[in-house]
């Protein structure tokens, strides 16, 4: 048996924005796991950078503090807190870069990792203030995070910004939805199994649905979510990630270059949806229930209660233009507040052109294909059966059921440790290169312009519902239902 974790070279992670939601919620347990199953080297280094004054002891107070609940023991805690440094500097500001270096250089040679977990404004100048400090290193990465931008025109810009310092293959764009288990797995169920590629084309399927569904409001992140809305902090990234490995064709190698080349080719073929009348449900919630409390609207929410048109809720239809695809309809749904937090892929087969059985056995179900990555990661097969026992023959559509929680017992990483030590190794294959960031805004530009050219405002929904009614009718327009609708 091949060995559950890889080694990887002892490295620094600088963090720009050490003290910042992401770090603590996500950035700094994910390499707290990895230090406990053993997979950080020695001598590997944490600086966490803030414009907080704070030493590497009161950092690690913080960290204590913060993230200390996701300690699995005493001693990997301990051996994970001595990494940790903090050093105090203003991002914007010229000052403190010398130090930095300095800090780096007394380990030189080893794998750097600069983690801009900052608003995206600050990509560019911190990209140039390293390169200016000498410390974009042939061995130092660049990661960052989404947005990169809020149009094409600006994703441009902030992608030359960081190009004039660090190489393309020095660039990881996260989606942190690539890291997730049962997103690989999508790669490895289609690829690695004969059974489905001969029947992935619009000759079987009938349609797919992507939702991704939170029962969260704005969480604190009202600045930034209302200047973004749904189309851009969801679909843009993780729904369209999701689409390409559902739709691309077989790459040459699990390589970056070969799985990325045939996602653009994808994004390329996505037709405009800016045209089509209903095509496109934006829908914002009000009052209602999430998880069983009461929750006040998305204005209500804003500071103020303040008006807003921001979007938290969409659901398109989307086609794609080549010969695997044509006609089969992509329904794209996402939205906060809504009656589960549930994020699942559904792959729709078709019915057998003719049934055989009399009617008495009752109608025959097309098969369905479902891939929950989240919660309880799994695969569903709906398969036709004959119920047993007596009484003539009577058909039902039954679950054929993979639990991975069930069939593979032990902890599922967080999509956040495979993603940061796929950095730290150089593997760039589940990270976004350039073209495809902007490929995937020059469709989404288009949408959005024919959207606000409408100058509509998004359909309101109940918090704790599926979203607005028109986005029920945009697929049962076609003759089908959304998946927990028919279930
Ligand atoms: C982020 C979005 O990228 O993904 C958030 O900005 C969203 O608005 C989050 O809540 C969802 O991620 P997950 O992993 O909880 O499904």
């Amino acid at each position: 048996m091949p060995p559950k974790t890889i080694p990887v070279d002892p490295f620094d992670c600088v963090i720009f924005g050490g003290t910042g939601d992401l770090s603590v919620r996500k950035l700094l347990p994910a390499l707290y796991h990895r230090d406990h199953d053993g997979q950080v080297p020695p001598r590997s280094r944490i600086f966490s950078i803030s414009r907080k004054p704070m030493d590497a002891e009161s950092y690690r107070r913080f960290v204590e503090e913060r993230v200390g609940r996701h300690k699995a023991d005493p001693e990997s805690w301990d051996r994970f807190l001595a990494r940790l440094d903090h050093l105090s500097l203003d991002a914007g500001g010229s000052d403190g870069w010398e130090t930095l270096r300095h800090r780096l250089d007394e380990i030189p040679g080893q794998v750097r990792v600069f983690y801009l977990a900052t608003a995206p404004a600050l990509y560019g100048p911190v990209s140039a203030r390293l390169g200016g400090a000498g410390l974009a290193t042939p061995e130092a990465r660049v990661v960052v995070e989404k947005p990169i931008g809020h149009d094409l025109a600006s994703a441009k810009r902030i992608n030359d910004e960081i190009g004039r310092v660090f190489a393309e293959s020095q660039t990881y764009r996260i989606d942190h939805y690539l890291g997730k288990e049962t997103v690989q797995n999508l790669i490895a169920l289609r690829f690695a199994n004969s059974l489905f590629e001969p029947l992935w084309s619009a000759t079987w399927i009938d349609h797919v649905q992507i939702t991704v569904a939170e029962t969260v409001g704005l969480e604190g992140r009202a600045d930034y979510y209302d200047t973004a809305g749904a189309l851009r902090d969801m679909v843009q990234n993780h729904l369209l990630q999701l689409l390409c490995l559902v739709a691309l064709e077989p790459p040459r190698a699990f390589d970056a270059d070969a799985v990325r080349d045939e996602k653009i080719k994808v994004l390329r073929a996505l037709e405009p949806i800016g045209g089509e009348e209903h095509a496109l449900i934006r829908g914002q919630y009000r009052r209602g229930a999430a998880d069983g409390q009461a929750v006040p609207g998305y204005q209500e929410e804003l500071s103020g209660g303040k008006a807003s048109r921001t979007e938290t809720f969409v659901a398109l239809r989307v086609g794609i233009a080549n010969w695997r695809w044509a006609g089969v309809p992509f329904y794209l749904r996402t939205g906060k507040r809504l009656a589960a937090r549930t994020s699942e892929i559904v792959i729709q087969f078709k019915a057998v052109p003719h049934s055989i059985f009399p009617r008495s056995a009752g109608g025959l179900e097309p098969n369905r294909l479902v891939i929950r990555l989240q919660p309880d990661e799994g695969i569903t097969l709906h398969l036709m059966t004959k119920e047993p026992g007596p009484g003539g023959l009577r058909l039902k559509s039954v679950p054929l059921d993979l639990s991975f929680a069930e069939t593979f017992t032990g902890r599922f990483p967080e999509a956040y440790e495979r993603l940061l030590l796929d950095v730290v190794r150089g593997n760039p294959t589940l990270f976004m290169r350039r073209d495809e960031v902007e490929a995937a805004w020059t469709w989404l530009d288009a949408s959005i312009r024919a959207w606000e050219e409408g100058n509509e405002a998004p359909k309101p929904y109940m918090a704790g519902s599926w979203g607005p009614t028109a986005a029920t009718a945009l697929i049962e327009r076609d003759g089908r239902t959304w998946h927990e609708e028919a279930s």
